[in-house]
């Protein structure tokens, strides 16, 4: 066959019709005329040798810090360390984030390497310099061989949908991951972690001093964890390049799990420092990895209201499902905040400081929030976000999954959960066949128990007399009688959090 003589691109058809959106010419049209900009293009990676080797000696630099504890360098009382990291980070170049939003998800499993993240640590060097490599190593270790693992570094994973709701209670291997940074690796006896700030006495205290139970009453409590970004992968694929490039985390039905966990209440353990002092509202709890963002390094921290903590509602935990906690999720002590987004459960506690507002770090004040609908990339302010801390109530369907064929006699077994945050609880589940026109209850003996802090998970013969494409839909009700939003599309936000 002649050539055919064309300008188009090979893909010209695919581009055209927006499954290949990253490659196209960004329009300008803020002047009379339209202009077609190429699209941001990135040259080689560079590297100012000097500049780096002006910072000194990273051996030295970011060094281990505490006996027994490996990976771990504290940024945030350490100005000086901060603005080494920095200046490091920002005299060379490194791959920019993949903008799959805009292109294809790559199909393999890790779905995608973490390579940028891999090469900041690198680069920091020190104590940075082994984790990806040990954190990896404990995913291996720690989690079933079956998760999916949908970035390799900072690790996060989700077990496959017929493991999801498989157990009423997640076995440990297969309850999901989300990481900002590596693992880092604490020892059981030389871990301790300071309450201090706004507290009567500030001190330090061991797991043995929380384990002794003349001082402190064990806690224990059956938890939901889910993460604010469950089910973003529905965002992604229909609504494509319009929300944050958030690389790290297309999440499905599986960035939820339950526990049992065994602590003790943080309450208890802030009295016995002689209590709050001087307006403190507010408790900042900090994790012990490190998280880059904008070239700057910080350890992982958030915060939760006193009020919270005060109802008895935020524990430190040093059980899972009757085992030590695993590594990869907190060991050898964790935050667990009950019925509010997994991002407040820090893992890895060294510290929690007493204070009077918010956190204003970057994890609390400008990840996890919710924007209208109408801000976007451009002009997003962070104060127009509000912080996430309870998850609306939700459901999610495990089995069939999308586009399988069913061959069946008039039902169709279905199985999903049932979740609402902030100690609500499903009441009701209903399933439709028909995209949500006709409903069917699920019966209460086909849901899982009802408690105050967990999922239900369900399993339902759902009645179907048609052939051809159906489209089920599952919507749950809570004891508030909240109920979920009609379609994907009226939850969208800027972020791709809280799809309900
Ligand atoms: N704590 C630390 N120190 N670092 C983190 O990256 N991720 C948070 C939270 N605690 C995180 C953390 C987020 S966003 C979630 S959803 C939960 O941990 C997930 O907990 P899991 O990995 O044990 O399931």
């Amino acid at each position: 066959m002649p050539d055919i003589n064309t300008v188009n691109r090979p893909d010209e058809w695919k581009i055209e019709q927006g499954l290949s959106g990253a490659v196209l010419p960004v329009l300008d049209m803020t002047g009379p005329e339209t202009k077609a900009l190429a699209p941001q293009t990135f040259g080689p990676l560079t590297k100012d040798e000097d500049a780096i080797k002006s910072v000194g000696d990273r051996d030295a630099l970011f060094k281990a810090e505490r006996k027994g504890w490996k990976g771990f360098v504290e940024w945030e009382n350490h100005p000086d360390k901060k603005a080494a990291a920095h200046k490091i980070l920002t005299s060379q170049t490194f791959p920019p984030n993949p903008e799959y939003q805009l292109g294809p998800i790559p199909a393999t499993n890790p779905v995608l390497p973490g390579t940028h993240w891999k090469m900041w640590h690198h680069a920091v060097g020190g104590e940075l310099t082994q984790i990806p490599e040990d954190s990896w190593d404990t995913v291996l270790r720690e989690k079933h061989p079956d998760m999916l693992h949908l970035l390799q570094f900072p690790y996060n994973g989700e077990p496959p949908k017929r493991l999801v709701t498989d157990k009423v209670i997640t076995p440990n291997s297969l309850h999901f991951v989300r990481n900002h940074g590596g693992i880092p690796m604490i020892d059981k006896e030389d871990y301790s972690f300071t309450l201090d700030g706004l507290v009567q006495n500030p001190r330090s205290f061991t797991l043995d001093d929380l384990m002794d139970e003349s001082k402190f009453p064990r806690m224990e409590k059956t938890v939901t964890m889910q993460c604010s970004g469950t089910r973003r992968i529905e965002q992604i694929t229909k609504y494509a390049g319009q929300g944050d490039e958030v690389p790290q985390a297309p999440w499905a039905e599986g960035a939820i799990g339950t526990a049992n966990y065994v602590g003790v209440s943080l309450k208890k353990v802030v009295k016995a420092c002689g209590g709050l002092i001087d307006g403190a509202k507010h408790l900042e709890f900090d994790g012990a990895d490190t998280y880059f963002k904008d070239d700057e390094v910080m350890n992982y921290l958030v915060s939760v209201p006193w009020s919270k903590v005060k109802a008895n509602e935020v524990l430190l935990a040093w059980e899972m499902n009757g085992e030590t906690l695993p590594r990869i999720h907190g060991y050898p002590l964790r935050i667990v905040v009950l019925g509010y987004i997994g991002a407040r459960s820090v893992k890895w506690l060294y510290r929690v400081k007493a204070i009077r507002e918010p956190s204003r770090a970057p994890v609390q004040s400008k990840e996890y929030l919710y924007f209208p609908q109408q801000v976007g990339k451009h002009n997003l302010k962070m104060t127009d976000g509000i912080q996430i801390q309870e998850m609306p109530v939700s459901s999610a369907i495990t089995s069939p999954w999308t586009k399988q064929v069913v061959i069946h006699n008039g039902r169709i077994r279905c199985k999903g959960w049932a979740y609402s945050g902030g100690g609500r609880w499903p009441e009701r589940v209903e399933l439709s066949t028909d995209g949500g026109f006709n409903w069917y209850t699920i019966p209460l003996e086909s849901l899982s128990r009802k408690r105050k802090w967990t999922w239900r998970t369900w399993e339902f013969d759902l009645p179907c007399d048609v052939e051809g494409w159906i489209e089920i839909v599952c919507r749950c009700r809570d004891n508030a009688l909240n109920t979920q939003p009609p379609d994907v599309r009226t939850a969208w936000n800027w972020g791709l959090h809280v799809t309900s």
